[in-house]
């Protein structure tokens, strides 16, 4: 969950996750999401810190990786995917700000892309707001706000078997890290 700091690393070799029949549905995800994030006592209970993101582990539905997310003013999550998982995330206080792309973008196999142009798409999210992500989602999430705190709830099936980082130059987006859930 940290900002990646080192510039390259090994590529990526894990498959996809695999989904079980039993597997919570994106709305189930979405459900759990905005239930959190409407117990303002649960919020409130984070810590929050001005110099970086904190973060609690919650348990998700029908064995999803789920986070309570605190966002200090200006913190940002630098371009990722989710390792091939799909989810969602709820704004549960402040506001937050994705940018994304379009087009669903191979999860490995590439660690250079040039975008075509207007493929970026930018979404607001204020509190209460949210949205689902399928297995190929490649964004960012910012809090722009030059003062306020953001809080945020996320959930992922399966759970996040890595996230890879990467970097975006005008149109080139490039592979830079790959994270494991011990690094985060
Ligand atoms: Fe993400």
């Amino acid at each position: 969950m940290t900002t990646p700091t080192a510039a390259s690393t090994a590529g990526p070799t894990t498959a996809a996750p695999t989904v079980s029949p039993t597997a919570p549905t994106a709305a189930d995800l979405l459900d759990f999401a905005r239930k959190v994030a409407a117990d303002h006592a649960l919020v409130g209970e984070l810590p929050l810190d001005p110099e970086g993101r904190t973060w609690v582990r919650l348990e998700g539905p029908g064995g999803a990786e789920a986070w309570l997310i605190g966002w200090p003013p200006g913190a940002e999550t630098g371009w990722h995917d989710h390792g091939g998982s799909y989810g969602v995330f709820v704004t549960a206080a402040g506001e937050l700000t994705e940018s994304s792309l379009a087009v669903p973008l191979p999860t490995e196999g590439w660690r250079s892309l040039e975008l075509a142009e207007d493929l970026d798409r930018e979404r607001i999210l204020p509190e209460g707001a949210g949205r689902a992500f399928g297995r190929s989602h490649v964004h960012q999430v910012e809090n722009r706000s030059p003062t306020g705190h953001a809080v945020s709830v996320h959930a992922y099936y399966p759970p996040l078997p890595l996230i890879r980082r990467y970097s975006r130059k005008g149109s080139t987006l490039r592979l830079e890290l790959v994270e494991k859930p011990e690094e985060w």
